[in-house]
């Protein structure tokens, strides 16, 4: 067993851990709003004008910051207006990307506001490029932000609501490179300056604007976003279309043909799967100097917001929807990239994980016939992490024992660690991505003393361990008893495949 020596400065705080790196993602996809969080008014589930309230109980748990909706590939696709007014007047659509299934629109910008008022979180809307037109986005801020008297003013207050809401976050289209329209960079860089600037804050409501950025590491179009919508070199000034830029990564072990399965899996692919999550490092990494280059500053955000894993769907149902079971081996996928995010707390203002119910790597799977709910692994990292949400990241310097396995040939740590401070108390999160070996974490706490200590672990018989409407509990936190305090701080006990959360109040 390898005991790993590791010191955290509590009182040199660094840069704060945005909560929005905390952020979720739903689509038009599948069964993430049908039938996930939307049952309809006529369900026999209580729901609140067809939001499913169970799930929202159970993600509010969560602290759920951002939402981003209504896509994806759906956003460039989605022409918001067909989704407003009397159900039953509201045309059907094709969702020509997931299924092609037919869309009633019967979810749109007020059942979507709704939604995020229910789970406390902030809007983040993905505006349509892609197939849309400069006059349909504008006129929809303008719907959703503006007070006082104007054409979509009217319009919202015809179809119930008086005031304006709030929206921060809006994203100029998605994946501009693929489905959101085919583009070039230098074309979607263009676009972007377009609806970007019509994209108007209206009264109090300042808009984040997000372009939609790379495919995992295609520096490349960061850099060209990076040059056209600023002004060049050392003297780089956010433009006001656009504040942040974005780009999407998922772990995705094998092929996109053959994407590897969600449950039936050797430890190979354990180990290959985890490698895939820790590349994640490097692209923020690589995206980041890019814009270093052009703005040295850091005032333009950097947002990764798809991130999570991508096996087979499960069989028996849609390829188009995108359901997939999910083990303690996902917990641990996102174990490790919330341990990156951290240490990119100072260029990564945002990420949302995809998708938060019944798609790709959820928090929530719901059975369609028996309705049951099941919070996954994932969802517990999710609550185990919480803590870390608009903390002071605090640096962890390894010493040394730090554990690693070779895959192919890709050298894979084993053991990896995080840690914040909110006042006086101190969260360290800690994962051991061995299959096999258990491994001792020796923390020497510099600069303060720990005095109460409480800890939960999440780990199970084996990494395929998932839970179902039979077995929901089968991955679910529990008290971990084997930390201890010592001289210099403290020692945590990692079995084999866990991840741990101490939390440690400074004496
Ligand atoms: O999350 C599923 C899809 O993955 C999104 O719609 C798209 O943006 C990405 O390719």
């Amino acid at each position: 067993m390898s005991t790993v020596s590791a010191v955290i400065n509590v009182d040199v705080k660094g840069p704060t851990i945005s909560r929005h790196l905390y952020g979720h993602f739903a689509e038009h996809l599948g069964r993430c709003i049908y039938g996930g969080f939307y049952v309809g008014e006529d369900s026999d589930l209580p729901n609140a004008g067809g939001i499913r309230l169970d799930v929202v109980e159970a993600l509010r748990a969560l602290n759920i910051p951002n939402l981003r909706w209504p896509g994806g590939c759906f956003a460039d696709e989605y022409h918001w207006m067909d989704g407003i007014g009397p159900k039953e007047r509201r045309p059907v659509m094709v969702n020509t990307h997931w299924g092609n299934v037919e869309e009633n629109n019967h979810f749109g910008t007020h059942e979507f506001m709704a939604l995020c008022e229910l789970l406390g979180a902030e809007p983040y809307i993905s505006g349509n490029v892609g197939s849309g037109t400069v006059k349909e986005m504008s006129d929809w801020v303008e719907y959703l932000t503006r007070d006082g008297d104007s054409p979509m003013v009217r319009l919202r207050k015809a179809n119930g609501r008086e005031r304006p809401w709030k929206v921060p976050f809006w994203g100029l289209g998605n994946e501009a490179w693929g489905c959101g329209g085919n583009m070039t960079a230098q074309q979607y860089a263009a676009e972007a300056r377009r609806f970007g600037t019509y994209c108007r804050d209206h009264g109090g409501n300042k808009l984040y604007r997000v372009a939609a950025g790379a495919n995992s590491g295609d520096y490349a179009w960061t850099e060209t976003l990076m040059k056209q919508l600023g002004e060049l070199g050392c003297a780089y000034r956010p433009a006001a279309f656009m504040q942040a830029v974005s780009f999407h990564y998922y772990t995705i072990p094998g092929t996109w043909q053959d994407k590897g399965d969600a449950t039936a899996f050797g430890t190979d692919d354990h180990y290959r799967t985890m490698v895939q999550a820790a590349r994640v490092d490097e692209l923020i990494t690589g995206h980041a100097n890019v814009m270093d280059c052009y703005d040295p500053g850091r005032n333009v955000g950097l947002v990764l917001d798809e991130w999570g894993t991508w096996w087979n769907v499960e069989p028996g149902t849609n390829p188009g929807f995108l359901y997939q079971q999910n083990t303690l081996r996902d917990a641990l996928v996102a174990s490790l990239h919330f341990d990156i995010f951290h240490r990119h707390a100072d260029r990564l203002v945002m990420a949302n994980i995809a998708q938060t119910v019944n798609v790709l790597q959820a928090m929530i799977l719901t059975d369609p016939e028996s309705k049951a709910l099941v919070l996954t692994p994932t969802y517990h990292v999710f609550e185990m992490n919480k803590g870390h949400q608009d903390a002071a990241s605090l640096r962890v310097d390894l010493l040394s024992g730090l554990p690693s396995r070779e895959v192919g040939s890709d050298t894979l740590t084993t053991v990896s660690l995080s840690a914040s401070r909110k006042d006086d108390t101190v969260l360290v999160s800690l994962s051991n991505l061995d299959a096999d070996e258990a491994a001792d974490v020796e923390l020497d706490l510099r600069g303060g003393r720990a005095g109460e200590v409480g800890s939960r672990i999440l780990t199970a018989g084996s990494l395929r361990t998932h839970n179902t409407p039979e077995t929901p509990a089968a991955v679910a936190p529990r008290t971990h008893e084997q930390v201890t305090r010592t001289e210099a701080g403290l020692r945590v006990h990692l079995p084999a495949h866990s991840f741990v959360t101490v939390e440690a109040r400074l004496a």
